[in-house]
This record gives structure tokens, C-alpha cells and sequence, in this order.
């Protein structure tokens, strides 16, 4: 579905993204991870025609990006970290108005409506102001406007930017019906990286260049068993007891974070031997979170 050899955007003597090399099959639930200005959103402009690349290739849904701007735009939908609506216009009008630019017609754009608005549980706000719509809601909207014309790539570019976690669960959960209902391909960015734990692939990407990639629950395994966090007013006395069989620990402030390659750690035990030189302590499995800050740093 989305293919490119050596795409590369610069502005000026800056380099946004660098020689990148993807390969997302039809169907993928793809992420690309990475922290502010790494090159996320640039990517997916070049991919949605909204940018042109300074070198490189990428075909999109089998059409080469450079030649077919048109034809593409059809194929993909677009969630953008600012949304595309407008508040004072009512839910049905925002979409009813995206549909025309689609060149839908209403008698085929009402009842996909109806059936957006049912998948994210919003039939009740059709005729509702935007503004009177909760954050969360109005994101669904967004994404709703996305695929009206049923592309076969959705393009999520940091969807749950600013939404508050019931909120951005509540995106996840219409995130997953429509992958269920309508099959397309998903090319998700995000730097909430735990989010990305429901993808089949993804890659990290650092200042325009991408680094490792893999399934998350790879990446997750190849870290660890249990991420280990303590506070303690003396962490080098902590650091001394462990370091030794857990190796240089993640440090910040006074909270230390220990990767425990196995299962078979006794934490009671160990909280025990601690005793007061511990505020407090805590174990859980990884996330992708952590994934990203042992291999890439805070
Ligand atoms: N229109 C532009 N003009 C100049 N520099 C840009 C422009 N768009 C993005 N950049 C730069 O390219 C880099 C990647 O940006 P971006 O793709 O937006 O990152 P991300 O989406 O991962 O936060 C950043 O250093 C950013 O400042
Ligand atoms: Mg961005």
C-alpha cells in the first residue's frame, strides 16, 4: 500500500526526513514513533501529495506520489493534529460540506454519516454545534470527515494530542472499529508511544532518519521482563545494590528505573532487603515508552 525508496525532504540545508525506506502492506496497522520535529508529519505530507520531496520515491496505493496528486488525495484520508472543522458550523453541515468536496453526493453521503456517527456512538449529535461537543467527540468528527470517501489509507497524524486519557481511549476504540468495519490501511504518528502498542508494525524515526522497527510486542519482549522504578533520597546507595545484578539504571531526580531481564525476580524480597533506603517502589511490564527511552535516551 505504501512504498518508498530513499524519500528525502529538505528545507534549505535542513534535513526533515532523510533517505527513508517503507514498506506498509494493504490492511497494516502501521506506526511511526518519534519526539517532536523528528520528521513524522513531514513524511506524511510528502505521502498525502501536500509536499513535494526533494528527492526520492514513494508510491501510495500503487500511484507514484510525483505523477498522480489527484488520484491520491482519493485514495488516503487525513486526520491532522489541527483539526479541519469548523465550530460554529453543526456536525452535519462539517460533514456534509467535507462530502461535497469529495464530490459525494448528499444521497450517498447521508447514509455513510448515519454510519460513521454510529461507529463512534454520535448519532444523538448530528444536528449539534460543534462547539457544544466534547474535545474527544470533536476528534471523532475529525476522523469521521477522514473517511468519508472510504480511502484506503487512513493517515493519523498525532490524533490524540491534547485529549485527556478517557478521551484518547475512547479515540483508540473508534480507531479499532473502523479498522474492523472497513479494513484500510492505517499509518498512525503519535509520541503518546504506549498508544502505538495496538499497531502490527512500528518504526522509530530521529531527526529525518529512521531507526529500528519492529511488532511492539517484540520490541517489548527484546527489553525485558518488568521495568523496575524506585525513588529513594539516597539513589546511589540504591545504584551500588543493583547496578550489580541489573545493570546502569535509567536516572532521573531521585526515581532510578531498572530493566529486569527475567521473570523470575522476588520484588518483595527485594523491597524487603531495600528497606528505608526506598521511597518508594513499583514494577510492571514495559511499555513501548520504554522501549523508546532505553534505546534513545530521555
Ligand atoms: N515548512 C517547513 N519549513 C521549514 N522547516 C520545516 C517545515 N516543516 C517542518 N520543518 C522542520 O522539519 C523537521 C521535521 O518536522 P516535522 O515533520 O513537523 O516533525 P514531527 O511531525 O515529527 O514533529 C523539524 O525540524 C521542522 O522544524
Ligand atoms: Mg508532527
Amino acid at each position: 500500500m505504501i512504498l518508498t525508496r530513499d524519500l528525502t525532504k529538505n528545507y534549505g540545508k535542513a534535513s526533515a526526513v532523510s533517505n527513508l525506506n517503507l514498506k506498509i502492506e494493504a490492511g497494516q496497522f502501521y506506526g511511526l514513533l518519534g519526539p517532536n520535529g523528528a520528521g513524522k508529519s513531514t513524511t506524511i505530507h510528502m505521502l498525502t501529495t501536500m509536499t513535494t520531496p526533494t528527492s526520492g520515491e514513494a508510491l501510495v496505493a500503487g500511484l507514484q506520489v510525483s505523477d498522480n496528486p489527484v488520484a491520491i488525495r482519493r485514495s488516503v484520508g487525513l486526520v491532522f493534529q489541527d483539526s479541519a472543522l469548523d465550530r460554529t458550523m453543526s456536525v452535519d453541515e462539517n460533514l456534509l460540506f467535507a462530502a461535497a468536496m469529495y464530490s459525494l453526493p448528499p444521497k450517498e453521503a447521508n447514509p455513510r454519516i448515519d454510519e460513521l456517527l454510529s461507529i463512534f456512538n454520535l448519532q444523538h449529535k448530528r444536528h449539534d454545534k460543534l462547539s457544544t461537543l466534547s474535545g474527544g467527540q470533536r476528534r471523532a468528527i475529525d476522523i469521521a470527515r477522514g473517511v468519508l470517501h472510504k480511502p484506503k489509507i487512513l493517515f493519523l497524524d498525532e490524533p490524540t494530542i491534547g485529549l485527556d486519557l478517557p478521551n484518547r481511549r475512547a479515540i483508540w476504540r473508534f480507531v479499532e472499529k473502523l479498522r474492523h468495519n472497513e479494513g484500510m490501511t492505517i499509518f498512525l504518528t503519535t509520541h503518546y508511544l504506549e498508544e502505538a502498542t495496538a499497531c502490527d508494525w512500528v518504526d522509530f524515526i530521529m531527526s529525518g532518519q529512521l531507526q529500528h522497527g519492529g511488532t511492539p510486542e517484540k520490541l517489548i519482549k527484546e527489553l525485558g521482563a518488568y521495568i523496575l522504578d524506585i525513588t529513594s533520597p539516597d539513589p546511589d546507595a540504591i545504584k551500588s545494590q543493583l547496578t550489580p545484578q541489573f545493570g546502569v539504571p535509567l536516572e532521573e531526580y531521585e526515581q532510578l528505573s531498572f530493566k529486569i531481564p527475567t521473570d523470575d525476580v522476588d520484588f518483595y524480597q527485594l523491597q524487603q532487603v531495600l528497606g528505608d533506603a526506598i521511597s518508594s517502589m513499583q514494577w510492571r511490564r514495559p511499555n513501548l515508552n520504554d522501549v523508546y527511552l532505553w534505546t534513545y535516551g530521555c
